[in-house]
């Protein structure tokens, strides 16, 4: 990464308070989020169930930032349209979890949105072959998809120096450029690590939400990942 890289902070509304949804993600907005990143887990493809459409519409008009919204879900299409209507501006699949990867990248593009491909832990980077050019966003998961709170599984590193090296490449030839986003157990003491391993976007769920906070504005935890991450610029 160069001193130019631009850091974006997603903080994962799993962690948020529900019953006061709409003030958190402008609380988050408001200390510094650069998208707000909305977890889709439909106890099929992961075993918890958590929010649908229904709730990104009820947040959209709270805040301008993109809407990040990341599907853990089998099947992925249709959901893919409910969400774009919904005001989504990224929206990530697990490739597993859909028979034809190329055409649902297409249509996350055809409905306006960004496209992205999740990979878990034990997924490898070869799913990114063959579709890199229609790619705006990879996000590699840092813990198994299904809850928040988890710890950073260790492997991920060298897995994000891999994924870095193929976006490098891709862009180096002319390609487009792609977010490589991390997902899991990301707190202030090792988003230095990650970044240094080729990540330029970071979610962050219990990290930002369940950080003692004084005024629950979340300024104090926005300015220490804030600062882990200048200190790798240098
Ligand atoms: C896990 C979700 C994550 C999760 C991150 O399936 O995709 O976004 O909420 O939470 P923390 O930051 O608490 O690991
Ligand atoms: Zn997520």
């Amino acid at each position: 990464m160069t001193a130019s890289t631009t850091y974006r902070i997603a903080p994962s509304i799993l962690s948020a308070d529900f019953a006061r949804l709409g003030e958190e993600v402008r609380h988050v907005q408001a200390a510094g989020a650069d998208f707000i990143h909305f977890d889709v887990m439909d106890n099929h493809y992961v075993p918890n169930l958590t929010i649908g459409p229904m709730v990104c519409k009820a947040i959209r008009p709270h805040v301008q930032i993109s809407i990040d919204v990341h599907l853990m879900v089998s099947p992925v299409d249709a959901l893919v349209v409910e969400f774009a209507k919904a005001g989504a501006d990224l929206i990530t699949f697990h490739p597993e979890a859909s028979p034809h990867v190329d055409r649902t990248l297409s249509l996350i593009r055809d409905q306006g949105c960004k496209a992205g491909l999740v990979l878990n832990p034990g997924s490898p980077v070869e799913h990114l072959d063959w579709v890199m050019e229609k790619l705006d966003i990879v996000l590699l998961m840092s813990v198994n998809p299904g809850f928040g709170g988890q710890s950073f599984i260790p492997s991920t590193l060298e897995k994000c120096k891999a994924v870095r090296k193929k976006i490098d490449q891709h862009v180096s030839v002319g390609g487009q450029p792609i977010l490589l986003e991390v997902d899991g157990g990301i707190k202030v003491d090792n988003v230095a690590t990650v970044a240094a391993a080729g990540a330029d976007t970071f979610v962050a769920g219990s990290a930002i939400f369940g950080a003692p906070d004084a005024d629950g504005r979340y300024q104090g935890v926005f300015s220490q990942f804030r600062s882990a991450l200048s200190a790798i610029r240098q």
